[in-house]
C-alpha cells in the first residue's frame, strides 16, 4: 500500500467493505463501554464495598476529565461543537419526534446531545460530592462551613453496623452532603433510563443498530435529508 493509499483510507473513514462510516473514535467507543462499567460498578458497590465505590466513583471522574477534553480537540463527531445545540434546536427536534418526523443526524441528533451534557454534568457532580463526603475535611474548607462535618455515627441513614469502631463512616462527613450526592446518583439513574430509551426509539426510527455503532464505532453513511 502506498501512502497515498493510506491516506486515502484514512481521510474519509469511508469503509468500502461494510460501506459504512466511522463515526465514533476509538477513544469515545473506550470512553462509553469503560464509563458503563465504572457507574455499574459505583452503584452495585455503594452500600457495600466502600474502597470499591470510591475507586470506580474516581475512575467515572477520571473518564469524564479525559471526555471533555477530548469533546474540545477531538475527532470530527466526538466535539461538543459538532453535537451540542441549543434549546430552540432542541426543543423543535422534541417536537418534531413526537409525530415521528425526526431527521438522522450522523452524530448526536440535539435531544441524544442535551442528554450527553446532562449525563456529564450530573456525573461530575456525583463524583465531586462523593469526594467531598470522603474526608470531612475536604467538605468543611470547600463549603465553609464546619457544621456540616458531623462525628461518625451522628449519620441517621447510616448501618450501624457498617459504621463500627475503624468502620469506613469513621470520620466522614455525612448530612446534607450524603442526601445530595444520593440524589445526583439517584437522578443519573433516570437519566441513564432516558438515555437507554432514547437509544432504542432512534435505532428503531431510523432502522439502525445504534448499539452495534458504539462498539464498531461506524453508521450507515448520510442519505439526502440526514444531517452529517
Ligand atoms: C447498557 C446500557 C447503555 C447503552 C446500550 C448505551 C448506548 C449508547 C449509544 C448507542 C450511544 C450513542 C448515541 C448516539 O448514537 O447518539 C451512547 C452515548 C453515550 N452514552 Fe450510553 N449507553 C448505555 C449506558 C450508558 C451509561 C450507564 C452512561 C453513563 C452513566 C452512558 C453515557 C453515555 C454518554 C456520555 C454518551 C455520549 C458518548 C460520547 O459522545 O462520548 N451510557 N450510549
Ligand atoms: C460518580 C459515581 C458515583 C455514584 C454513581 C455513586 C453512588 C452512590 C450511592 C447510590 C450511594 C448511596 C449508598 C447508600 O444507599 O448508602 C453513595 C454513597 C456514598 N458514596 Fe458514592 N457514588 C459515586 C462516586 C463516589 C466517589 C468518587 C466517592 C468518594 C471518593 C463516593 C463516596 C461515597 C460515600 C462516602 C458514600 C456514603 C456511604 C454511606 O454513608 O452509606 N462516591 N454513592
Amino acid at each position: 500500500m502506498t501512502i497515498n493509499d493510506f491516506a486515502s483510507t484514512q481521510s474519509d473513514s469511508q469503509d468500502t467493505a461494510g460501506r459504512r462510516v466511522l463515526v465514533w473514535d476509538p477513544l469515545v467507543r473506550l470512553f462509553h463501554w469503560s464509563l458503563v462499567g465504572a457507574f455499574a460498578t459505583a452503584w452495585l458497590t455503594a452500600e457495600d464495598i466502600q474502597p470499591v465505590h470510591q475507586l470506580a466513583g474516581y475512575a467515572v471522574a477520571g473518564l469524564v476529565g479525559l471526555r471533555i477534553i477530548w469533546g474540545l480537540v477531538g475527532s470530527r463527531y466526538a466535539r461538543f461543537t459538532q453535537f451540542v445545540r441549543g434549546p430552540a434546536q432542541t426543543l423543535s427536534y422534541i417536537g418534531d419526534m413526537i409525530p415521528g418526523r425526526e431527521r438522522r443526524y450522523l452524530g448526536h441528533n440535539p435531544a441524544g446531545a442535551a442528554m450527553v451534557v446532562a449525563i456529564l454534568v450530573t456525573l461530575s457532580g456525583t463524583a465531586l460530592t462523593g469526594w467531598l463526603l470522603e474526608a470531612p475535611g475536604r467538605a468543611a474548607s470547600a463549603a465553609g462551613q464546619v457544621q456540616i462535618v458531623t462525628p461518625a455515627f451522628a449519620d441517621s441513614d447510616a448501618n450501624e453496623a457498617e459504621a463500627g469502631a475503624g468502620g469506613y463512616l469513621e470520620g466522614r462527613a455525612g448530612g446534607p452532603l450524603k442526601d445530595v450526592h444520593e440524589t445526583f446518583a439517584n437522578l443519573l439513574l433516570l437519566l441513564v433510563a432516558l438515555h437507554v430509551g432514547g437509544v432504542a426509539l432512534a435505532s428503531f426510527r431510523h432502522r439502525e443498530n445504534l448499539v452495534r455503532a458504539m462498539v464498531t464505532g461506524r453508521k450507515r453513511p448520510p442519505a439526502p435529508g440526514d444531517i452529517a
